[in-house]
């Protein structure tokens, strides 16, 4: 299956340029976006996805987005891919601008992009010798900025692993470069707060909510109740883990460090919770509030 491409309204080939070398995004990472799993032919949780770019756009100060527009590039993108994509990227700018930091006046370039590489199965994760940043101006935004992440994930990947974990600047347990992390301690799920520096991930709210209605004891932590030492909890079989994306819905980690981790009974229970849910529900509504 070839990448699908759509552009500023147009579907593109592959290959075909479609911004300039002044394009803000390019020069800056003046940009935002959003990476939608597609299940059963449908992309999942597309409000949800699309509430969150607005929230983005909002939090850079970015122009409102047109959220019909990006409804277009996602339909033309599902169409061309024709049942055989897995996810799909959605990608604003603020469009071409000035050579230097402050953004220009341009119509934004909005890029739909579908394609399918598998996710991987399980996650192998290595605790990252970084830490996240919870006061930056871009925490939990998801902006193309996102360099800081890609080091992480060629960090990960040169310990043959797929993920990297990390703590934040109180060295609070906080997230993965592309992920969320939940915790299975002592009878209960925990995730890290917001107030961690962590994004805030779709599956996370799902998984939150779809879980606490089904009485899957799973909470969010009070700010530093989680100390990124719980992961030594995970190495020694007393905790559990798992991450959470778009992509990788709730994941076990089956690895910490290298060494093979157990998966715990309640994560296990949330993910296939989440699993049958979505089948049911592919677009669920947007909260009212955040998820702490
Ligand atoms: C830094 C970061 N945290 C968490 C996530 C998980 O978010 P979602 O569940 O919306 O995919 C992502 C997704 O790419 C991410 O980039």
């Amino acid at each position: 299956m070839k990448n699908v491409v759509w552009a500023n309204g147009v579907l593109r080939t592959e290959n075909e340029p479609v911004i300039t070398a002044f394009n803000h995004g390019f020069t800056v990472g003046d940009g935002i976006f959003e990476t939608i799993g597609v299940r059963n032919g449908r992309p999942f949780a597309l409000s949800r996805h699309l509430a969150r770019l607005q929230y983005s756009a909002e939090r850079m100060g970015m122009r409102v987005i047109d959220k019909a527009q990006i409804h277009d590039g996602v339909a033309a993108v599902m169409s061309e891919g024709s049942g055989q994509l897995t996810r799909l990227r959605v990608t604003v700018t603020s469009g071409p601008g000035p050579m230097g930091t402050l953004r220009g006046t341009a119509d934004p370039t909005v890029v739909v992009v579908g394609g399918d590489p598998p996710p991987p199965r399980t996650c192998h994760a290595v605790r990252a010798p970084w830490k996240r940043n919870e006061r930056s101006a871009i925490t939990g935004i998801k902006t193309t900025s996102y360099a800081e992440n890609v080091v992480l994930a060629t960090y990960a990947d040169s310990k043959g692993a797929d993920e990297a974990i990390l703590s934040n600047t109180h060295g609070h347990l906080c997230e993965g470069t592309s992920t969320n992390i939940f915790m299975e301690m002592g009878g209960e799920i925990v995730t890290p707060p917001l107030a961690s520096g962590c994004l805030p991930g779709i599956v996370r709210g799902l998984a939150l909510e779809w879980g606490a209605r089904a009485g899957i004891p799973v909470r969010v932590a009070a700010p530093g109740e989680l100390a990124m030492a719980v992961l030594d909890e995970v190495a020694s079989g007393v905790a559990f883990a798992a991450v959470t994306s778009a992509v990788r819905g709730v994941q076990m980690i089956s690895k910490l460090d290298g060494a093979p981790v157990l998966t715990g009974p309640m994560l296990k229970a949330l993910s296939e919770l989440f699993e049958s849910n979505a089948a049911v529900d592919p677009d669920p509504a947007p909260p009212r509030g955040n998820s702490g």
